[in-house]
């Protein structure tokens, strides 16, 4: 029975493994410097921003923000759990894993609950498969037949039926020892409030396993064969399953193809598994949800490439409106997302039946990009040739623009954005980069927005959107994180630095360790800070992109610096004489620090 593994050991095997080697094992490194830099596995790019220091023994990638060290590259890369990436460093040192409190009666039952819920799933997987095979499954089979899904499929899904009874599932998992209050617990039965009686949640449905990315069984969705209510009834959230984070049909996918490029969320376990049948093998579903920031995140792990595909209605395109709003944030160089609209009333698995292979994949090459369902989306019921009309339209897609992470995409939207307005495209550069806060010339950094009478933002005074703004004291610290050489710069005091901002701290500690001499490069800096929250404020500044050239950096933390001395209330020379002396006079001795500031104060009033 495995306790917890002893944070000794866990320290003891980093010191002893090389990320280099365990990262190398995987990807494939080049030495540049004192560090190695390669294409990055946790998203597709075609020029190396994925960088691994030996000596820190830590991975960065500038381009989607991975990083971590050998344990965890092995979590994210080979998908494993923290314990078994542990046992799998370990064995490349042939040690044995040790563990806490082996016999100590709560780690063991925890432990116990775990495997069982694992088991437990499985078990069930397997007893509904079988079944579908079985006489009782008979009309569940015809009910796929009819709908077109061959044994391949099926197989391919691990789809299988829940027989029309109130206890079938519980008798065959307690038959098996495992007690009622798990088997509730993993969703399998219900419990009555009031009798406490349990009975099977799935009964006389066609069952689709949800797996998570390695293939374990997590939750179920089951189909009704008729027309009854719900038509679709899912797990609840349990220990393992957590529907706003999954997606159906994402495992079957990689198995299909390991070296995915592209995938297409569709809304339904049908559509998914049609698709497949037809050997459209890339689709996935969220599960009965939007997709989240999250499934996007997972998914541009994997591909580089993510189609969103639509019903053709109302309902349809607001669900896309929502969707190109979670993405925009998330899209980096390299990537791509497109908006795939369908005919009305039709779904993915009704029009792959009709259309066939090619005509479906052929709708998923012509999908809008996301730039065209962008300015389409603004445009909609406005009427261009009116000036207020083109302001609010430019606005809208400004404000997207601002929430793009700076790169091509962005430039690029900008581009097409002056085309589109006539204004010239440098003017909405500049009004991007004054709500990012970057533009230190601007008397006034971060205006708050205003709003026309009608409520809408105009042009001009676009606001930021949430978590795109960054402050000035921020831009400092992104600065010095992409080159920290630019220290040398910053005047010997750290009073230019305005208390009351929020990073104010964060940027002093950072100058002290620059000042300090031993990191020279972003990757020890970011290393340095691992683990913390200023790390993690640090390592969110340094994926953002710079925007200006290398050698005008040097400039604008000039410029930085000068705009705080001039906003600074600070105490004239007079005032600070007048502190020391008043100091003095007290009785307190002034330091040999003090005495000296003193003395130059004094001279400086003299010339
Ligand atoms: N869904 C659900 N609960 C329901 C209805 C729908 O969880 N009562 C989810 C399911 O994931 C389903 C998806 O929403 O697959 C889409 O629902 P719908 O369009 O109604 O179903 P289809 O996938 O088209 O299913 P079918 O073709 O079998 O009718
Ligand atoms: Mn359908």
């Amino acid at each position: 029975m495995a306790g917890q593994i002893p944070q000794r050991f866990i320290d003891d095997l980093l010191a002893r493994v090389d990320v280099v080697e365990v990262v190398g094992e995987r990807v494939q490194l080049k030495k540049a410097g004192r560090n190695y830099s390669g294409l990055c596995p946790f998203h597709q790019e075609k020029t190396p921003s994925f960088t691994v220091s030996a000596d820190k023994q830590f991975y960065h990638c500038f381009g989607c923000g991975a990083h971590g060290n050998a344990l965890r590259f092995l979590m994210e890369y080979d998908k494993l759990r923290f314990p078994e990436a542990v046992e799998q460093l370990a064995s490349r040192l042939g040690l044995e894993v040790p563990r806490e409190g082996a016999d100590d009666p709560r780690a063991q039952a925890r432990e116990r609950k775990r495997q069982e819920g694992v088991n437990l799933l499985e078990l069930a997987s397997s007893f509904y498969r079988e079944r579908l095979r079985m006489p009782e499954g008979q009309s569940a089979r015809e009910y796929l037949a009819r709908r077109g899904l061959s044994e391949e499929v099926q197989r391919d899904f691990g789809i299988g039926y829940a027989p029309n009874d109130w206890e079938a599932l519980k008798r065959h998992l307690s038959a098996r020892e495992i007690v009622e209050a798990v088997q509730v617990e993993y969703g399998l039965l219900v419990q009555r409030e009031d009798s406490g009686r349990t009975y099977d949640r799935f009964r006389d449905r066609v069952m689709f396993p949800i797996r998570d990315v390695r293939g374990r069984t997590i939750a179920f969705g089951g189909r009704v064969l008729g027309d009854a209510k719900p038509k679709y009834l899912n797990s609840p959230e349990t220990p393992v399953f957590h529907k706003g984070r999954e997606l159906y049909g994402l495992f079957e996918a990689r198995q299909a193809n390991p070296r995915l490029e592209r995938v297409i969320i569709v809304e339904g376990y049908m559509d998914v598994v049609a698709l497949a049948q037809y050997g459209i093998r890339y689709a996935v579903a969220t599960l009965g949800t939007s997709t989240s920031e999250e499934h996007l995140s997972r998914l541009f792990r994997m591909v580089n490439e993510v189609v969103f595909c639509f019903d053709g209605d109302k309902a349809g395109r607001q669900a896309a409106s929502r969707a190109l709003e979670t993405v925009l944030p998330q899209m980096i160089d390299g990537r791509e997302a497109r908006f795939l609209f369908l005919p009305e009333g039709e779904d993915p698995d009704t029009l792959v039946r009709r259309e066939g292979r090619e005509a479906f994949e052929d709708r998923i090459t012509c999908a809008s990009p996301l730039s065209e369902f962008l300015f389409d989306q603004a445009a909609r019921g406005r009427d261009l040739a009116r000036v207020e009309e083109r302001e609010r339209f430019a606005s809208q897609v400004l404000k997207a623009a601002s929430r793009l992470p700076r790169g091509m995409l962005q430039t690029v939207l900008l581009g097409e954005l002056a085309r589109r307005t006539g204004v010239d495209q440098s003017r909405f550069e500049a009004l991007l980069a004054r709500d990012e806060g970057v533009a230190p010339s601007l008397a006034e950094p971060n205006v708050a927005p205003a709003a026309s009478s009608t409520g809408q933002e105009v042009v001009g005074h676009v606001p930021p959107a949430k978590g795109a703004s960054l402050g000035l004291v921020a831009r400092v610290l992104q600065l010095l994180v992409h080159e920290p050489a630019l220290v040398e710069r910053l005047p010997g005091e750290d009073d230019w630095c305005p208390e009351g901002d929020g990073d104010a701290a964060l940027c002093r500690e950072l100058v002290r360790l620059l000042r300090a001499g031993r990191y020279r490069s972003p990757q020890v800096v970011l290393a340095h800070f691992q683990g913390s929250a200023q790390g993690e404020r640090l390592a969110l500044l340094a994926r953002r992109e710079m925007l200006i050239p290398r050698d005008a950096r040097a400039q604008e933390l000039d410029g930085l610096i000068e705009h705080f001395r001039r906003h600074q209330r600070r105490p004239s020379c007079q005032e600070q004489i007048d502190a020391l002396l008043a100091k003095q006079r007290s009785g307190e001795r002034l330091s040999p620090e003090e005495r000296q500031r003193l003395m130059t104060l004094l001279a400086e009033l003299g010339s």
